[in-house]
């Protein structure tokens, strides 16, 4: 007799249909559970009615990392990591990078359709009015060292906002939540700016009204005594297309941190320095960082092998190969290898890590250790080149990416506040210390 699968948080029986469910034994007791399959997924809380007594708490899932666990459902990104497939709200990333804007893939990922002409008109002119900053900002950012990494002046920058717009607490006002989506976008540029301005201990330039997204953000980096910050038309072609690529990819470590920190309905800009945060990390967002220096480290094409060798010992990473979900070769690491020579070319820079980046790949792609584990360029591997060549410090790499991944969380954001199912985040454990331990007073320790 099979005992009926019963959602646990309601005690009801789940409406289990025989051909979409688990059929499991609990060989502790012999009693067998039908746990309804949906989307491919069995819910967690099936397991909890599974007991050897009455009392027992129940059977709890395990898994560190969550390499198997959904967190949600959510409708912005699909990835197919076999395949390599990025598709944002079901296109194509290959074709968003040849025929759209970061801005409208900023739109597209939060309102879940490419925008007519007014539509996409109305976002610009209101992103492009409020790339500003409260002066004061300019004031603590004057606090930091010289030499303060600009991930941690854009963490504590981003979560400094919150106290300058209180009223977005109000998550539950659809305005406030538009009119936070388009600051956050709209000022990452601005603070992450600030910051290398601030780095060089040059004069902050303020947005300029008459240039586009990319091409105010190079203006308020490198505008000198110039009257106006003219950008290569080439260079703004290719940070656009570098801030599509790096928008959003569903339920990484940052976007999963913002989604957690969000749970507690606390406001975006502190949930989203929470996925700056994440993002600053080497095994994220910092590897660009760590390529490069990988790179430099490695020096010349015939030192590669030695390298890849101490990578085998396990001595060394391999900075931007490897990926939780992409088992393939990253769509974006592709579209962004294809960037790289004009790039170059337009900033008449040549980059010395280029071709050890380049023989690098081939070895590693030839090497069963790397394909066996399915080990592929990701999103960080070419990019940092771009970077270096369009002038930007190697510390702030990280900061190119969190500028354009800032649309992705505040989609993020948005979809989990429309959640139904939206609860607080709050993971379980396998307690593996002490119990009823007897406190030892001082003279006794
Ligand atoms: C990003 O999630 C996202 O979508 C992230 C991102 C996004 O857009 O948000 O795509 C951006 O963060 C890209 C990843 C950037 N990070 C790096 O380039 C750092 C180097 N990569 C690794 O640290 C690693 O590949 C991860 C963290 C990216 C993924 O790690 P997983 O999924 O936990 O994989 P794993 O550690 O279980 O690795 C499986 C095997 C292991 O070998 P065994 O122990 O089984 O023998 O592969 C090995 C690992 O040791 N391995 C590597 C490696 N990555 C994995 N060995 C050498 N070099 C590497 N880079």
């Amino acid at each position: 007799m099979s005992e009926q699968s019963h959602g646990a948080e309601s005690g009801k029986a789940s409406t289990v249909e025989d051909n979409n469910s688990l059929t499991v034994t609990d060989n502790r007791t012999g009693k067998t559970y039908n746990i309804e399959i949906k989307d491919d997924t069995v819910r967690a809380m099936d397991f909890r009615q599974i007991k050897v007594n009455d009392d027992d708490f129940g059977l709890m899932t395990y898994d560190p990392g969550y390499t198997n666990t959904a967190s949600c459902r959510s409708a912005i990104t699909y990835i197919d990591g076999e395949k390599g497939i990025l598709q944002h709200r079901g296109i194509p990333i290959e074709e968003l990078c040849e025929k759209s804007s970061y801005l409208e893939v900023a739109y597209l990922l939060n309102f879940g359709h490419l925008p007519n002409e007014k539509e996409l008109g109305e976002w610009v002119y209101q992103i492009t009015h409020h790339t500003y900053v409260h002066e004061n900002i300019k004031s603590f950012m004057q606090g930091f060292r010289h030499d303060a990494h600009p991930m941690g002046m854009l963490l504590a920058s981003v979560g400094a906002l919150s106290t300058f717009y209180p009223e977005a607490k109000d998550i539950d006002d659809e305005w406030q939540r538009w009119v936070s989506t388009i600051r956050l976008i709209a000022k990452m540029p601005t603070l992450a700016a600030f910051a290398y301005r601030h780095s060089l201990g040059l004069p902050y330039v303020y947005p300029d009204n008459d240039l586009s997204y990319p091409g105010n953000y190079l203006s308020m980096l490198f505008k000198m005594a110039e009257p106006k910050y003219e950008p290569d038309p080439r260079l703004e072609k290719a940070l656009d297309t570098l801030f599509i690529l790096h928008a959003d990819h569903e339920q990484n470590c940052s976007a999963a941190a913002v989604r957690v920190v969000g749970s507690s309905r606390v406001d975006p800009y502190s949930a989203i320095a929470a996925g700056v945060a994440g993002l600053y990390g080497p095994l994220h967002g910092g590897a660009n960082v760590d390529v490069l220096r990988m790179l430099q480290k490695i020096g010349k094409v015939e030192n590669i092998p030695d390298f890849l060798e101490q990578v085998k010992q396990r001595k060394e990473l391999l900075y931007g190969f490897g990926h939780r979900v992409y088992k393939n070769y990253d769509p974006r690491a592709r579209i962004i290898r294809s960037h790289v020579d004009e790039v170059l070319e337009a900033t008449g820079k040549q980059s010395p890590w280029l071709d050890i980046a380049i023989e690098l790949e081939k070895q590693a792609l030839d090497d069963e250790y790397f394909t066996s584990r399915k080990l592929y360029p990701n999103v960080d591997f070419y990019s940092g080149i771009i970077y270096e060549a369009l002038g930007i410090p190697t510390d702030a790499f990280t900061v190119m990416f969190a500028i354009p991944r800032t649309s992705g969380w505040i989609a993020q954001w948005n979809e989990m506040l429309h959640d139904p199912e939206l609860k607080i985040a709050r993971p379980r454990q396998i307690y593996t210390g002490e119990r009823d331990k007897e406190y030892t007073p001082m003279s006794e320790r």
